[in-house]
């Protein structure tokens, strides 16, 4: 819902329980207003008529204070937007109109003051853009010399979404320096305190809060990929805990390169900038005519605490951006870590049978079924079976496997090439690189460049053909390496192709979804380097890293779960010893117990696995299917953080509660607590599934549920159901 005053320079727009105002002065200035708790227009007018503090010379009192700080004039803080035309650099703008639409489609009630709908770019190239919903999108647009903006403000529950479009109405041509999707202003408080995502490859969306300082810190991507490094995501709180508490939150829609800035002024005050690209250095060329939309940058206000939050965060998500997430995510069995590039028909059919035998529905054939895949040096590019090990085509493996009662899925990573493969063969010219520079492989790979259109056609073309050539329901697709030598010889700086390679896989993938609808895709990055709500609108889960360690995972996922939900979080169940990473024994309880958190998968070579061993499996497979509604579209409370102890979340749909909870180590032989649960009602009572046993809310909520664990890496599952 958006406010507006009446002469039209304040709007405010609101959700369920929060509200967002900005204000735009005599002078065309445009400040932010409020963000936090729902509040009346007269309260915004209130704020929109104290004065701006007075210019000095040292100082500028726009700093802080406006809604999206461009480069020119009196202003010091890092710019939102740097535009060079010709020799000018900087922007000056002018208010042109504003209008408003229900829920990002035609226009509305505009104010008749002039300014047609310029942009018409829908839903730009970020996420966030799915679904329908009681939103409303507000559009200020600005002018200065035919440089048109459009600052773009959509209301989803109480989530913010905004981007920008810059469009050149000029005659001449416009470097686009940098264009941030948004800057987000903080309110004066003391002691703000940052927190966020960081990690490496096998160690991803690891949390860790700490408080901010005067100047910048910033994190981002200068990969060419969102990054296993950072999520796009940051949290701001002065005195949150998980469960109450201001916490304000912002994430990216963007899988390139990226940059989020959290600057404390000199005054204290925080602002938030975030968009596509690292630097500064020069994002795209603007062609008379031609627009730029920046990706999403989604926020959002709360004032419970770090829990409320991310299922504010959870339920945007899967309203708004995740396809078809209503309907739950089966049960996959993946082939990597059981047999690796060593693989063939026979034997992932006989993997494929004990898969179906355990309850699995999903049953994906991970790398080495393609061109002349033996190991990581060969065949990336040639999307062809190979033909020693698959001589009739996928087509009877998949045909056995859903012979076997289970979806089909592969692996690819259409963005790749090996030197040695007869894509590269054929088309040197086809990947990134510096004329006259060595072209650096990692993982014995180059990226394609997918800015170009030949390349865009033929990797569509190519899967396309490989979808319809065999009943092929899943795809987990893959991107292995950095970009490093992003150069394309021939093209004028600033190179778009740092912004076209994401643009092009999101096109590969909208159209891939729309020619084969039954087929799901899966975002893989080495693991976790690509998750954000870009890639999330057009997947319908992620692989969350490469690291299947059970006890490792529980970090990652209490991490993961700040911003997306349990829906996406592709979890798998290994061998013991874990053969990934660390060697580590671990029960079979514990580590399905640990997957059972996110959408369960097995990657575990189940041909060596007992026959007690299966038995179990199916059991838990079975427990899972049962309480996978709740974890797959429930609420997610996190209980108790993984920090050594006792550690436990829980999941709440309708009537039914579901608790995970997992010991890593008892010490002293000292009893283990009891675990307090949340959204639960305190006046019902509620039906212990495994016990039988009846507990009233109030009990739950107050002094706790016992969870039997003891020892070490014990895990148990609760249910309970509210009579
Ligand atoms: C990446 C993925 C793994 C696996 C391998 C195959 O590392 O994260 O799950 O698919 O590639 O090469």
């Amino acid at each position: 819902m958006v406010d507006i005053s009446e002469d039209g320079r304040t709007w405010l727009l609101s959700g369920p329980s929060s509200s967002y105002a900005l204000h735009l002065t005599g002078a065309d200035e445009l400040l932010h207003l409020h963000w936090g708790p729902r509040i009346a227009l007269a309260d915004a007018e209130a704020l929109a008529a104290s004065p701006l503090p007075g210019y000095w010379p040292f100082e500028s009192p726009l700093d802080g204070r406006e809604e999206y700080p461009v480069e020119g004039g009196p202003r010091f803080v890092r710019p939102a937007l740097s535009v060079r035309t010709g020799e000018r650099r900087g922007t000056e703008w002018r208010f042109v109109s504003y209008d408003t639409a229900a829920d990002g489609d035609g226009d509305g009630d505009g104010d008749g003051d002039g300014g047609g709908d310029g942009d018409g770019d829908g839903d730009g190239d970020g996420g966030g853009g799915r679904g329908g919903g009681a939103g409303a999108e507000l559009r200020l647009r600005f002018d200065d010399d035919g440089v048109g903006i459009t600052l773009h403000y959509r209301m989803r529950g109480d989530v913010v979404e905004r981007r920008v479009t810059v469009e050149n109405g000029g005659p001449a041509r416009v470097e686009l320096l940098r264009a941030d999707a948004a800057t987000w202003t903080l309110p004066d408080r003391e002691g703000w305190r940052l927190s966020q995502l960081h990690g490496r490859w096998a160690a991803e969306s690891r949390l860790t809060t700490a408080p901010l300082t005067y100047g910048e810190k910033v994190i981002g991507s200068r990969r060419g990929h969102t990054g296993h490094q950072h999520l796009p995501w940051v949290a701001l709180d002065t005195d949150a805990t998980e469960e109450r508490g201001d916490v304000y939150g912002c994430a990216l829609g963007w899988s390139g390169s990226w940059r989020i800035a959290v600057a404390q002024l000199p005054d204290g005050r925080v602002q938030i900038t975030g968009g596509a690209g690292h630097d500064d250095s020069g994002l795209l060329l603007l062609e008379p005519g031609e627009s730029y939309t920046t990706p999403v940058f989604a926020g959002l206000w709360t004032d419970g605490g770090f829990g409320g939050a991310s299922r504010t965060w959870h339920a945007y998500q899967r309203t708004h951006v995740i396809p078809d997430a209503e309907r739950d995510r089966p049960v996959l069995f993946n082939s990597w870590e059981a047999t690796n590039f060593d693989i063939s028909e026979e034997q992932q059919a006989a993997l494929a049978r004990r898969a179906a035998d355990i309850g699995v529905e999903l049953f994906v054939v991970d790398d080495g079924w393609f061109g002349a895949r033996t190991s990581d040096r060969a065949g990336l590019g040639d999307w062809t079976p190979n033909p020693d090990r698959f001589p009739h085509g996928l087509k009877p493996l998949a045909d056995r496997v859903h012979g076997l009662g289970m979806r089909f899925g592969i692996w690819v990573e259409p963005e790749m090439v090996n030197p040695d493969s007869a894509l590269y063969r054929a088309h040197p010219d086809w990947v990134q690189y510096q004329p006259g520079r060595k072209r650096t492989q990692l993982r014995h790979q180059l990226v394609l460049n997918l800015a170009r259109e030949d390349v865009q056609e033929h990797l569509l073309g190519r899967l396309d053909t490989l979808l319809s050539s065999a009943p092929i329901d899943y795809v987990k697709w893959d991107f292995n390496r950095c970009f490093t030598d992003a150069g394309w010889p021939g093209e004028p700086y600033p190179q778009r192709l740092w912004v076209d390679h994401v643009r092009a896989l999101y096109d590969l993938l909208d159209r891939l979804r729309a020619a084969h609808p039954h087929v799901a895709f899966e975002s893989c990055s080495g693991g976790g380097g690509r998750i954000d709500l870009g890639v999330m609108s057009r997947t319908d889960e992620v692989w969350t890293s490469d690291n299947t360690d059970p006890l490792d995972r529980l970090a990652i996922q209490h991490g993961f779960t700040q911003i997306h939900p349990a829906r996406v979080m592709a979890a798998w169940v290994t061998d013991s010893p874990n053969t990934q990473l660390n060697g580590r024994v671990s029960s079979l309880r514990f580590r399905f117990v640990s997957a059972m958190a996110g959408v369960l998968g097995i990657g575990g070579d189940l041909t060596r696995w007992t026959g007690e061993e299966l038995a179990e499996a199916r059991r838990w497979v079975e427990l899972y299917k049962e309480i996978r509604p709740v974890v797959q579209r429930g609420d997610l409370y996190r209980l108790r953080p993984p920090a050594g102890g006792l550690s436990a979340v829980q999941y709440v749909l309708d009537e039914e509660t579901v608790v995970l909870a997992w010991l890593q180590a008892q010490s002293y032989g000292e009893p283990v607590p009891a675990v307090r649960l949340r959204g639960v009602d305190p006046t019902a009572s509620y039906e212990c599934r495994e016990t039988g046993e009846t507990h009233r809310g109030a009990v739950l909520l107050h002094h706790g549920v016992r969870t039997g664990l003891r020892g070490d890496l014990d895990a148990t599952v609760i249910r309970l159901r509210r009579m």
